[in-house]
């Protein structure tokens, strides 16, 4: 790996950009406000504004999902379906991709992005009001979503945004941090109406809705899905490549893929499984999910597994 495809050390000074409006809650969360949703501080006004205004292409493919839910996962499975299997000689799996609304980690400008060869991959952890190129009801693009278990979601968010400089310096407590992701008060805001905003555009024919679960348990059913929904044609052999390559262990040992191009990556591979929310969540923590999901997806159709509707 080149030293160029290195990321610097995050700095709220160059990457926040606009220091005026970043506020910093309980136990130092730092935050910013964007229409309405809590968001990181790299996630700027003008990246923003960039990533609503991209002219998208119709071969463009987002993948979109609330923090945790396998998004990284499935950006690996997307480069080597849309590569032919390899990886992009010279690339990092984090430099592969396009992250429009960030500015940190390989930003690119408008007039890079514009001369990027088809198909771009791009990153977003929006919800769908807030989608990269105006959604998949205005833009052409291909918006493919990931969901997980909100129990696993809360829990692998916990360990992952700690005393991270760049993802807002969290330093509190288990139930603190619980009652902040109940409350819409992480960065990307409510997982129930992130998760529903999405499910509710599933119909639309540039839309695929994917889950952690059933990539963990049928991946060749989902890369089917997945290769139909691309018009890609995967072949037998070529899913099993995929399918090897991106196995946990594979994925995080792997020069490639093992994303130590960004600083304080090092525990981001934590368990790759589901259910590692039974050693967290107390009972009535669990409960308290349990009644806001039959609130809010008992009636539309949203089926989890391990998540009774
Ligand atoms: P855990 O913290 O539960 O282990 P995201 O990429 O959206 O941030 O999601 C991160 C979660 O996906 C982490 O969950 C991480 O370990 C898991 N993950 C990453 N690569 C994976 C893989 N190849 N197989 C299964 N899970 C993976």
């Amino acid at each position: 790996m080149t030293t160029e495809a290195r990321v610097k050390e995050y700095e709220d000074a160059v990457h926040a950009e606009v220091l005026d409006d970043l506020q910093v809650g309980d136990h130092g969360y730092k935050y910013r406000v964007l229409d309405g949703v809590v968001m990181p501080p790299y996630i700027t006004p003008g990246r923003y504004q960039t990533s609503r205004e991209l002219v998208t292409r119709p071969d463009d493919v987002c993948f979109v999902s609330f923090p945790k839910s396998g998004s990284t996962w499935l950006s690996y499975i997307l480069v080597l379906a849309l590569h032919g299997g390899q990886e992009p000689e010279g690339q990092t799996l984090r430099s592969s991709l396009h992250w429009v609304a960030s500015s940190w980690t390989y930003p690119r400008s408008r007039a890079e992005l514009d001369a990027m060869p088809s198909p771009r991959i791009f990153k977003s952890h929006m919800p769908v009001q807030m989608a990269l190129g105006g959604g998949p009801t205005r833009s052409p693009c291909r918006y493919i979503y990931i969901a997980r278990n909100p129990k696993d979601v809360v829990t692998s968010y916990y360990f992952f945004e700690r005393g991270k400089s760049w993802a807002g310096g969290y330093s509190g407590p288990w139930p603190h941090w619980f009652r902040m992701f109940m409350d819409g008060q992480v960065q990307r805001g409510s997982w129930f109406e992130h998760v529903a905003g999405w499910w509710e555009s599933a119909h639309l024919s540039n839309v695929l809705f994917l889950t952690y679960e059933d990539l963990l348990e049928d991946m060749d059913a989902q890369l089917i899905r997945l290769s139909d929904f691309l018009g890609l044609d995967l072949d037998e052999a070529q899913r099993r490549s995929i399918r090897e390559k991106t196995a946990f262990d594979q994925m995080r040992s792997a020069e490639y893929s093992n994303l130590r191009d960004v600083k304080e990556f090092r525990e981001f591979f934590r368990r790759g499984v589901s259910g590692t929310w039974r050693d967290q969540l107390t009972p009535e923590q669990s409960a308290e999910i349990d009644e806001r999901f039959r609130e809010r997806f008992g009636q539309n159709g949203l089926r989890l597994k391990g998540m009774e509707p």
